[in-house]
């Protein structure tokens, strides 16, 4: 009996022993490593493995920005896309660059919801030794090692061509001189758009005595707060005679406030619109006279972050900033084959 006990004891032990060296085996040839440290991508070394972190989707703009990234980074071109959306939160942003970096992905592509806040994550990037590239918005760093470029928008420039036109079609109307009661919608707090363009439109404004900013908002880039918001103008300001919305969702909302108002807008109307972005339904809007002009912001960025990239696998020295293309679009030069190109 006891002779039985010892043998069940050492076959115990004998079992355990073997477990173990099975466990550090398995552990030596990687079979518990944590799935995150692995590389994404084993099954193809040539795709270029791109991390995208795209702030939300508040806005048109922003669907076709979307779009024009996952058109872009594609199997056929080479990429393998991890793409995740933020949903405006920058806490989300900085979740999905910390997974990238844990998946080693070759590049990370952001746009940066806000423009301060970033240092900690973008040096984590760089000790990893991952190029950042910016795209739509900028960061607010003191030092631009920690990304390789930006590739967006000329947010002043933005801001500026709406000031030069409105001064361009008072002149025209021979209003130049009068008084002008003007409010702002503005964008996101803090972002890239919103500072910019207010900056490029607060510039020209500047130099006008007889322009009065009676109201400056922020309504988010999203339709609905930019009908909250302009409805508590409208209720504020019996005499508004410019509205400056620096989104065409913006611009959305606050046309149907105005409307239930019982204002007029646009070409033949009380009050002049100024919107951004140049999306379809907002250009058929400049076609039909409603809006008095859109400046426009290119959201097809995938190709140009693409050709950045590309110059960086070839050993290219890059810039630190790229500018997209963009136009004004008025009643004179949206023309039905501008319409039909509108693809956003
Ligand atoms: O940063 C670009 C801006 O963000 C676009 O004008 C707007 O529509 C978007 O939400």
């Amino acid at each position: 009996m006891k002779q039985s006990i010892h043998i069940n004891r050492i076959a115990v032990l004998l079992l355990a022993a073997v477990l173990l060296v099975l466990l550090l085996l398995g552990w030596g040839l990687g079979m518990f490593a944590d799935i995150e440290e692995e590389p994404y991508v084993s099954e193809d070394a040539d795709r270029i493995v791109v991390g995208v972190s795209q702030l939300g989707s508040e806005s048109m703009w922003r669907t076709a920005n979307t779009e024009s990234v996952q058109n872009t980074f594609t199997q056929q071109n080479g990429y393998f896309l991890i793409f995740n959306n933020a949903r405006q939160k920058q806490e989300n942003q900085i979740k999905a660059i910390r997974s990238f970096i844990s998946q080693r992905v070759d590049y990370i592509v952001f746009s940066p919801v806000v423009e301060t806040g970033w240092e900690t994550v973008l040096q984590e990037a760089k000790e990893a030794g991952i190029p950042v590239i910016l795209m739509d918005r900028n960061v607010d760093v003191e030092d631009k090692s920690l990304y390789v470029t930006c590739v967006g928008s000329d947010f002043v420039t933005e801001g500026e061509k709406a000031g030069h036109w409105l001064e361009d079609d008072l002149r025209r109307s021979g209003r130049a001189d009068e008084d002008v009661n003007i409010v702002v919608l503005k964008g996101t707090e803090g972002s890239s758009s919103q500072i910019g363009r207010t900056r490029g439109f607060f510039s020209v404004a500047q130099d006008h005595d007889n322009w009065h900013i009676l109201a400056q908002e922020y309504a988010d880039f999203t339709s609905a707060k930019g009908r909250e918001v302009m409805e508590g103008m409208l209720k504020r300001y019996s005499q508004i005679d410019v509205v400056v919305s620096q989104n065409d969702d913006m611009t959305f909302g606050a046309l149907e406030a105005i409307g239930e108002s019982g204002r007029s807008v646009g070409v033949n109307g009380d009050i002049t619109v100024i919107s951004v972005d140049g999306t379809h339904e907002a250009l058929a809007m400049v076609a039909d006279g409603v809006i008095n002009v859109d400046i426009e912001c290119n959201p097809d960025q995938g190709e140009y972050v693409s050709d950045v990239i590309r110059m960086l696998e070839n050993g290219e020295q890059v810039e630190k900033q790229y500018y997209v293309d963009e136009d004004v679009f008025t009643i004179d030069n949206v023309t039905q084959d501008v319409l039909s190109k509108r693809s956003y």
